[in-house]
């Protein structure tokens, strides 16, 4: 990545003690570019209106609506806008999209959910226990990686839903989600991926990996806080979603309740076209992929340097699956021996860096492998704007920390 996408990124221009600051808590949320900083004020200052109605900015702020849920669409692959439904985050839209299902499921029923994943898609599940459906876990193994074993043997005819991540925001790991995919249409069940950390860093395309729902979230992938749920054609449509007689009874709109954040979900086009605007292609599928692809190889190559240098630190140990593994999420937990999670990121903001310690709602696998007493781990994460320089200053700081 040049230095010409850095400068598009206020937030990098800052100083603070008379140096900038390094950002590698992206995977809590990434810094974002000038075009989608004006796109949401430009939206406040030209189109500011609810939607449907007769005048000149409530149909722009139509089009604009519209023309987001298409281009992400094309981000993820998916079949057009009419699969993009939107909401205030991830979690709230898994809450809503749960509470629906929880609806046309029978007490006895199954819902698969894995110790790896975030709480955001374990919490909304669990819930369902309460309606007597049965919900299991997919045991995490001590290496980072989900126990497939233990899915084959617990998956079974009465399953309905596989709810699981595409990758782990704690650990990088990457799940196999081709081989899920396999076991859950054997038994016919509903495939959710949570995309989330998956997202920023490679290609998406929900259409060759056969999920019936996919959610993300944009300020992961360099813009505001909106979520973003994907569902297959045609299958929200049979979901009772709470929703209000006055709102559309049909997909995309069914399970969004109230007026949305129409300047956010602007920033959210302005932060597809940002992404768009680093690859090359004919039209905007093609550049996203393209983008995607860069900004993967771009991040794996730097993250592949910060772990074999972290590696010759004395005390330093990283959880999840090492750099061998052919897709992994730039994203490293670690811990220094010693030393709480939360003194190590104290040491690193002295110097400016910005890095997240705890278990960043992954609290299962913290338990799971043993680190939620001390304080969870320290997660670096790359980003596109991540610099080679920033990575030798990161892991000069981890070489003075004793
Ligand atoms: C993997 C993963 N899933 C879900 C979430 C929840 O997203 P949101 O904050 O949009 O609810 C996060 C947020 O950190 C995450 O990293």
């Amino acid at each position: 990545m040049n230095e010409s996408i850095r400068q598009q990124f206020p937030a990098l221009q800052r100083i603070h003690n008379g140096k900038p600051f390094i950002f590698l808590d992206g995977p809590a949320g990434t810094q974002v570019p000038q075009i989608v900083i004006d796109a949401i004020s430009d939206y406040y200052k030209t189109s500011n209106a609810n939607t449907h109605g007769q005048f000149v900015t409530t149909q722009e702020t139509d089009i604009i609506m519209e023309t987001t849920r298409n281009n992400i669409a094309a981000f993820i692959g998916a079949e057009g806008g009419h699969t993009i439904s939107f909401g205030q985050n991830m979690t709230s839209l898994n809450f809503s999209l749960s509470r629906a299902i929880g609806k046309v499921l029978q007490p006895g029923d199954e819902i698969l959910i894995t110790q790896l994943d975030h709480e955001s898609n374990r919490g909304p599940w669990l819930a369902l226990r309460e309606k007597g459906i049965v919900v299991r876990e997919v045991r995490l193994l001590g290496t980072g990686i989900l126990d497939y074993e233990d899915f084959a043997q617990k998956i079974n005819e009465r399953t309905r839903l596989v709810a699981m991540g595409y990758a782990s925001n704690i650990l990088g790991t990457i799940n196999d989600v081709q081989l899920i995919r396999k076991l859950t249409y054997q038994v016919g069940a509903w495939l959710l991926l949570d995309a989330v950390h998956y997202a920023p860093h490679l290609p998406l395309d929900v259409q060759a990996l056969g999920c019936d729902f996919l959610l993300c979230s944009a300020y992961k992938f360099y813009g505001p806080h909106v979520g973003i749920l994907y569902s297959k054609p045609g299958l929200l449509d049979r979901l009772p979603a709470d929703r209000l007689r006055t709102t559309y009874q049909h997909a995309p709109y069914s399970i969004e309740t109230g007026t949305l954040n129409h300047a956010a979900i602007a920033g959210v086009d302005a932060a597809i076209k940002f992404i768009a605007s680093v690859g090359k292609g004919e039209n905007l599928s093609q550049q996203l992929k393209n983008a995607m692809q860069q900004i993967g190889q771009h991040e794996r190559r730097l993250v592949q340097k910060l772990y074999d240098n972290l590696l010759k630190i004395k005390g330093i140990r990283i959880f999840g699956p090492p750099m061998d593994v052919t897709v992994r999420a730039p994203t490293l937990a670690i811990t220094v021996e010693g030393k709480r999670p939360d003194e190590v990121c104290r040491f690193l903001a002295q110097r400016n860096i910005c890095a997240w310690d705890g278990h960043f709602y992954a609290i299962r696998s913290t338990e799971v492998l043993g680190l939620l007493e001390q304080g969870g781990v320290t997660r670096l994460g790359i980003s596109i704007y991540t610099t080679e320089q920033e990575i030798k200053d990161t892991l000069e700081a981890f070489s003075e920390l004793d």
